[in-house]
């Protein structure tokens, strides 16, 4: 990955970028182009983007050319970020970076081959779930491997009043391990949790909806991938009502599909959004960088 070095010593830069925010066709997404990610923004730049994130939910800045130093600097200027309990698959000297791949190597996967066959929001199983995610592209195949957003607070708007009152004031358990070994990714188990990492990653509680603490909009907090049970109901109605909240959530009118392109970084909002990954078929390569920034808790 090649970057100007010049760019990565500048600590900040008065100049704006001219670059152009693209809404896409779709119920959520926008493609940002001719912004420079290795160049820290000034403040300016920075509060465009960010508002666009607010405004957008997933960000596509296309063509980087940034190394994984920049990708965490850019990263941090929207918060702290949060180490994956997977520390087998975090980059090499970069723990900020969590690599999601199908590549074998010496008999051993370089990364998490399948970050997300059920729908999500990242790290809603801890305390504190993350705000967004960045997902840079470094490898891709010719086929498949496109990620899916469906927008949660459209997603809330629209329930069936009847639905909306079951879940108002109602709170949901979220646990990493519920769903984590039927995640086998085209016959690779998921590595083992060690005691250490099972004590990462005990079950938490969240409103099942919850207010995004930006721009106060109300949006449906459950997923498929961690969300085991509805607290305080009799538990086949909450088995019930999860499921016709899970199916509601990803219906086609709030999905965006991203197609990914060679140098794309994707900025995705975890408070608003669910994603999900289509997989590609296992003789071709795909390799991304996530990092992940940590949020509020959800209120
Ligand atoms: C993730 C994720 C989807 C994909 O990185 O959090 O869910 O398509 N990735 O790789
Ligand atoms: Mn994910």
């Amino acid at each position: 990955m090649s970057a100007p070095a010049v760019s990565s010593l500048r600590q900040s830069s008065s100049a704006s970028q001219a670059f152009e925010i693209r809404p896409f066709d779709a119920p959520l997404g926008a493609e940002i182009l001719g912004i420079d990610l290795g160049t820290p923004l000034n403040a300016e730049d920075f509060a465009r983007v960010h508002q666009a994130h607010l405004d957008h939910g997933v960000l596509v800045f296309r063509d980087q050319h940034i190394t994984p130093e920049q990708q965490i600097a850019f990263s941090r200027r929207f918060g702290e970020l949060q180490i994956h309990v997977l520390k087998q698959f975090l980059l090499a000297g970069h723990p900020e970076i969590f690599i999601i791949s199908n590549i074998v190597e010496n008999g051993q996967p370089i990364g998490l081959g399948d970050a997300g066959k059920f729908w999500h929001s990242d790290l809603s199983y801890k305390e504190l779930p993350s705000l967004g995610s960045m997902l840079y592209a470094q490898e891709l195949p010719e086929e498949g491997g496109d990620t899916l957003f469906a927008q949660q607070q459209l997603a809330y708007e629209t329930l069936p009043a009847e639905l909306r009152a079951a879940i108002d004031g109602r709170r949901a358990a979220h646990s990493y391990i519920a769903r984590y070994a039927d995640e086998v990714f085209e016959g690779i188990q998921r590595p083992r949790l060690t005691p250490a990492q099972l004590a990462e990653v005990k079950a938490v509680v969240h409103p099942v909806v919850r207010t995004h603490p930006e721009t106060g909009r109300k949006g449906l907090f459950v997923n498929e991938n961690f969300t085991t049970h509805i607290l305080d109901i009799p538990e086949d109605e909450s088995r019930q009502i999860l499921a016709e909240l899970f199916a509601h959530s990803a219906r086609p009118e709030f999905v965006y599909r991203h197609q990914w392109q060679p140098r794309d970084m994707v900025f995705w909002d975890n408070r608003a959004l669910i994603h999900l990954a289509t997989g590609c078929p296992r003789h071709l390569r795909r390799r991304m960088h996530r990092t992940t920034i940590q949020g509020d808790a959800p209120f």
